[in-house]
């Protein structure tokens, strides 16, 4: 089996490069590509990315690359709209072409955010900023284009590898006895590992089964705030490694309104897995989990 990974290097394009690689031959690309073969990883470059796909003819496209800058987005909508909608709509279409099936992540962001039930995947959609509206584009191009494909829609993506919200937090709270965190937001925060890990599996399923293909929720158990999140950070932290210098003794809930972004955010990032732990025979850990094995890392 040959897998072409495009976006090798984000957070979950990295963690694709070791979940993916002992189901066959993988092809993984950033945006420079691989000019020494001719081939392109660019999603800018759609005529690039057409032709890759067709010289290489894989059996799986894993498409790990996004324009993920929510805020950026609002000023650059038709960078957003090229990498988040045009590009996965050429993968899908050069993948039917070739017979491939196409794996995609979407987002939260699809949905208004509205209410505190979890979304499922038939949920009404509703995007609330040019992310969101250009990843929701992207499904439906795919959806269109591309029968056999997963389109998994994660939430509050976080790696050990670069920056992440856990690394911003323990700066903050070795500087500062007072944290102000955003308690009205509410989702699971789930590690590029995970989701990765599952991506192998479904995909393994995906070949065996073609009636599997469709739209799946893929996030960490159990919910949490952004305060929530922050306080576990600290406070696991503090257990791992009782020598870290934590100045903090206090972090306070706020609303959203006490950080204006250009991009509105949801406040309901819920997201009802059923259906891919039942389809699939997969269990989503805690997202606590998957939180303090990244801090144990970091640390
Ligand atoms: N992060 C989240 O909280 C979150 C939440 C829900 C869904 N998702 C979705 O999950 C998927 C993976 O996200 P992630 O968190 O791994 O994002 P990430 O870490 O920001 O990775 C995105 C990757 O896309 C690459 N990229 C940007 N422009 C490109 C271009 N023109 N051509 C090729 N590659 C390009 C980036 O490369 P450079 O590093 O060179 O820019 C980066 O490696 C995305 O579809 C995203 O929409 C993410």
């Amino acid at each position: 089996m040959k897998i072409l990974l495009l976006g090798k290097n984000g957070q979950v394009g990295w963690e694709l490069q070791r979940s993916l690689s002992p189901l066959g031959e993988l092809v993984a690309l950033d945006r420079a590509g691989d000019a020494a073969h001719g081939l392109c990883g660019d999603l800018q470059d759609l005529d690039g990315l057409r032709a890759t796909v067709l010289a290489l003819r894989p059996d799986v496209i894993v498409n790990a690359a996004a324009h993920t800058a929510v805020d950026k987005a609002q000023s650059e909508p038709e960078r957003a709209r090229r990498l988040n909608a045009e590009a996965p709509a050429v993968l899908a279409e050069a993948a039917q072409a070739v017979g491939a099936a196409l794996v995609h992540y979407s987002t939260d962001y699809v949905f208004d955010g509205s209410g505190s039930t979890p979304w499922t995947e038939d949920a009404p959609t509703g995007p609330l900023n040019v992310y969101g509206q250009t990843k929701l584009e992207g499904e439906q191009a795919i959806a269109a284009a591309c029968p056999r494909h997963l389109i998994l829609r994660t939430s509050w993506v976080y790696a050990a590898r670069g920056g992440n919200f856990a690394r911003t937090m323990l700066r903050l709270a070795a500087e500062r006895e007072r944290l102000t965190v955003i308690d009205d937001q509410f989702g699971a925060p789930t590690g590029a590992e995970l989701i990765a890990d599952v991506t192998a599996h479904a995909i393994r399923q995906l070949l065996q089964r073609p009636q599997d293909a469709g739209t799946y929720h893929l996030a960490a158990g159990g919910e949490t705030t952004w305060n929530g999140y922050a306080r576990f950070v600290i406070e696991t932290a503090r257990a791992l490694k009782p020598e870290l210098k934590l100045a903090v003794n206090e972090v306070a809930p706020v609303p959203t309104s006490a950080f204006p972004t250009p991009a509105q955010r949801p406040h309901n990032s819920r997201l009802d897995t059923q259906r891919l732990r039942q389809t699939f025979g997969l269990r989503l850990p805690p997202w606590q989990q998957g939180v303090a094995r990244m801090l144990t890392e970091i640390l």
